[in-house]
């Protein structure tokens, strides 16, 4: 008997919890180290490209040590790509010979990933483009029809593996459900990509198979999670959302060998932490070698980020939206009464945030275990005085304050009244 549908609320408890992910990118592609839609952009035949399975063979691949970098990054889940839209599977397929398992590696290095995640206490997702670049009635549908039929077909039977055969999956990651570019499509519209891929009827088997999964709205339907894609946009309270980001060039989620852009260890954990005061989660990639190796650039950043969560942890992990104002230093995540004020820039001795609409009881900055001086004007004003000089941790600092109610932004009903240092009363 197919277990009961689990509530939206309920199957969306752990995601709320973790905030913080790890993508990983990795494919063919990974070979010629130029990113990961390098088969399109140089307009690679397909069987050219598919030579490149006779050279991938993973030998550096190391799941334990993938899933231990990540969960040292402080990470609570891993998002991976089973397949991209160049078509390779990193995982056996019945409908498909085009894997990492009937290929030079011989290995299913989706299995291995999911054994090692959960291993490491980690939730686990897969990534799975449904467009296939190897197929012409991807471009052209009304050309080739049997073609498209067949390509839609790959996929509905490949969703299905890859939620039979590898136990509970917590997320499913949609990718590729878009129209290709200047090809024969009529209606590009999210609602015809839907009914192309007949994503109802693929979501309800995913459904079925797998009650508490949680699926992106990447199929052309808006199912559980939205899915801002390099920036960091908040959805309407009470929906799931994830940013997803590079950590190099914009174009780069699978392996690129001169990545000159690297975002530094600050601006990543200005991205996580809007995330978080948003209610959302910050999904970052990383796109290992062709040879499975994580690169130093990206493990050096990750390790960075976990020694951050490691002090500062609470005010992230389960953090509920925060509308108070983050003034000219940075910006605020909350629990319950509690809100947790992260400094990206540093002011000296004294903080100052406006509008706040209730009575802060106590404050201690995370980073060195200190209290700190804070005190309430009449305004609204909150001023933390008697801070270092200095930044003490270099990164992002966070003033935990205990507030007397749940904090909230002053209501400015008169909006020139602050000239006057006047609250607006709320
Ligand atoms: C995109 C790209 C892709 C990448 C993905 C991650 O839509 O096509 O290469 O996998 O976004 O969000």
């Amino acid at each position: 008997m197919p277990e009961q549908p689990v509530d939206y609320v309920e199957r969306i408890k752990w995601f709320h919890q973790a905030r913080f992910g790890i993508f990983v990118h990795w494919g063919l592609y990974s070979l010629l180290e130029r990113g990961e839609w390098v088969m399109y952009r140089e307009r690679i035949p397909a069987d050219e490209y598919a030579e490149l399975a006779g050279r991938f063979t993973g030998g550096e691949f190391d799941a334990e040590k993938m899933t231990g970098i990540a969960a040292g990054a402080g990470a609570k889940y891993m998002v991976m790509t089973t397949r991209h839209h160049d078509g390779f599977c990193l995982f056996d397929s019945k409908v498909s010979d085009f894997t990492s398992v009937k290929t030079a590696a011989g290995r299913d290095f989706i299995g291995e990933y999911v054994e090692a995640a959960r291993k490491a206490g980690l939730r686990v997702g897969f990534y799975y483009s449904l467009l296939d670049w190897r197929f012409p009635g991807y471009f052209e549908p009304d050309k080739y029809p049997d073609s498209a039929r067949e390509m839609v077909e790959q996929a509905h039977a490949q969703v299905e593996e890859l939620l039979s055969n590898y136990g509970k999956i917590d997320a499913l990651w949609y990718d590729g459900g878009w129209a290709a570019d200047g090809g024969g499509w009529k209606d590009t519209s999210r609602t015809a990509m839907a009914e192309f891929w007949r994503s109802a009827e693929l979501n309800h088997m995913a459904r079925e198979k797998n009650p508490s999964i949680l699926i992106n709205n990447r199929s052309g339907l808006d199912e559980d999670l939205d899915t801002p894609e390099q920036h960091v946009t908040a959805s309407e309270p009470g929906r799931g959302w994830e940013s997803c980001m590079t950590m190099g060039d914009s174009c780069g989620w699978g392996f690129i060998r001169n990545n000159p852009n690297f975002k530094t260890v600050p601006q990543l954990l200005q991205h996580l932490v809007t995330a978080a005061a948003g209610e959302g989660n910050y999904l970052l990639n990383i796109g290992p070698r062709g040879d499975g190796r994580i690169r130093r650039e990206e493990k050096e950043r990750l390790a960075a980020l976990g020694e951050w969560l490691g002090i500062n942890g609470e005010a992230v992990y389960g953090s509920q939206r925060c509308e108070l104002p983050g003034g000219m230093i940075g910006a605020w995540t909350r629990s319950g009464r509690t809100g947790y004020l992260h400094i990206f820039r540093w002011p000296g001795e004294e903080a100052v945030i406006p509008l706040v609409a209730a009575k802060a009881l106590s404050a201690k900055l995370l980073s060195t275990g200190e209290d700190v001086e804070v005190r309430q004007e009449h305004n609204g004003r909150l001023v933390f005085s008697g801070l270092p000089k200095e930044p003490p941790h270099p990164y992002v600092n966070v003033i935990r304050v205990d507030f007397a109610a749940e904090p909230q932004r002053m209501v400015e009903k008169d909006a020139a009244a602050w000239l006057e240092g006047r609250a607006g009363d709320r």
